[in-house]
């Protein structure tokens, strides 16, 4: 099983010390349980592990004995659910950052802040080098270590899992048992999973058909909307400056908003996204996605942007809010662009002030009221009743002016509008072709 042709990386140590030491970011899973007595092994390391409360569902109680039975000298639980939720989910909702017009990035805003608790407590332990347990195709690689580059520009990266010499679960499983690292891998999870207070990802096993619906089984914390129940759930925001300060008329907490969120909303099937997503990397991946709250609070955020900011600001702000998500996707939460986007996007927050009334019914969120100090609604200029104050007279030679180019263009070329015929009969042969393909993979 071993590759004796793998030279790991060289570490230099502290003369002083009598062991390399390396920070391992730990999730108590299959992979970074082997992480930790590999590296033993491989640099006669003390390992220290650290691993981030964000939120997730999954009970951190017995990392610490896992993490200390797989041979861990130290082992670090750190509780980053309120900095996740205050710095990095509130400022990624205020832009309106949705990856390709859809993923909230519950992964993709996680892992720049596990890089920094661990660049922490490497430096707090005086570590040689950290560790990480992504794969070598994934965002999440890029994400770590981009963040520790800029964190701690002389710390030694370890990517275990693109140089080592296992080539499939059960080879680490043998190693497991091999060495006496408890693993629960006795019910095999079909899917991998990741999950925080933001969201799910599910990949894996038959979610890598893309053409194959995703099984009942494969979502954790959302009911399907069939099985919603039949009365809608109404739910009130109030926002402060674009950030989410009370639900149904009750102060919380950020955290504790988004954690009842995520039960009510999913509770209603809200929440569930198939996405085909372009990583980073360059591979088109099938994610399937659970953020009942990401997607009500940014479905709200949204509706009293709509009420309170500028028209000019509001569709300038919805280009920030692409190049915002793909910043953090990216991997470059730690660069000069954030704070540069950030002081826009607190710019526009200023007036974003109000109550979003909604309601959740199978699957869907639909707004029912909203409501602000800073409203731009003016209800005289839109109204059709007496009560009108517009100024209809000066639409005439608003609408002159305002289309005097196309005007002017067509006169010049009167024949600009043909070649649509053509156009339209290329569109159904190539829809008859995708018609005949499917046919031919259905049985
Ligand atoms: N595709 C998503 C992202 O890049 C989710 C990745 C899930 N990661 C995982 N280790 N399962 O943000």
């Amino acid at each position: 099983m071993k590759n004796s042709s793998y030279t790991p990386p060289r570490l230099t140590k502290d003369k002083h010390m009598k062991k390399q030491r390396i920070a391992v970011a730990y999730s108590g899973g299959l992979d970074t349980s082997v992480i930790v007595k590999w590296l033993q092994e491989k640099y006669d390391a003390d390992v220290i592990t650290v691993t981030g409360n964000l939120g997730q569902k999954k009970e951190l109680t017995g990392v610490p004995d896992k993490a200390y039975k797989t041979g861990a000298k130290k082992v670090y639980i750190q509780d980053l659910r309120d900095e996740y939720v205050e710095e990095y989910i509130f400022p990624a909702l205020k832009a309106g950052a949705l990856y390709e017009h859809t993923y909230p990035m519950a992964t993709s805003l996680g892992r720049p802040l596990l890089a920094k608790s661990l660049v922490e407590i490497a430096k707090r332990e005086r570590c040689t080098a950290v560790a990480h347990g992504c794969t070598g195709k994934g965002n999440d690689q890029v994400r770590f270590e981009a963040a520790i580059a800029a964190l701690a520009p002389d710390l030694k990266v370890l990517a275990p899992l693109r140089d080592w010499e296992f080539k499939s679960r059960e080879e680490e499983i043998a190693y497991c048992e091999k060495h006496n690292i408890p693993v629960s891998a006795t019910k095999k999870n079909p899917y991998s999973i990741d999950e925080n207070v933001w969201g799910t990802a599910i990949e894996c096993g038959i979610l890598e058909d893309p053409m194959v619906e995703p099984p009942a089984d494969a979502f954790q914390c959302t009911v399907s909307p069939q099985d919603a129940p039949d009365k809608p759930t109404a739910v009130t925001i109030e926002f402060n400056q674009g950030v989410p300060v009370a639900l149904d008329g009750k102060k919380m907490s950020g955290f504790n908003i988004i954690d009842r969120l995520n039960q009510i909303a999913g509770a209603n099937g809200v929440g569930r996204i198939d996405l085909i997503e372009n990583r980073l990397v360059g591979i088109k991946s099938r994610e399937v996605y659970e953020a009942p709250a990401a997607v009500v609070l940014h479905f709200a955020h949204l509706e009293l942007e709509r009420l309170t900011l500028d028209k000019e600001v509001a569709h300038y702000k919805s280009k920030i809010a692409q190049d915002y998500a793909t910043m953090i996707y990216n991997g470059l939460w730690f660069t000069p662009l954030r704070p540069a986007l950030d002081a826009f996007v607190n710019e526009t927050q200023k007036t974003v002030n109000g109550i979003v009334k909604l309601k959740l019914y199978k699957g869907n969120v639909d707004i029912a009221g909203r409501m602000s100090p800073n409203s731009l609604y003016d209800t005289k200029l839109a109204t059709y009743t007496v009560e009108d104050t517009f100024d209809h007279k000066a639409s005439e030679g608003f609408i002159k002016i305002y289309s005097l180019p196309a005007k002017t263009f067509y006169q010049v070329n009167p024949k600009g509008l043909a070649k649509k015929q053509v156009l339209k009969r290329k569109v159904k042969k190539a829809a008859a072709k995708v018609r005949r393909q499917y046919r031919g993979t259905s049985s």
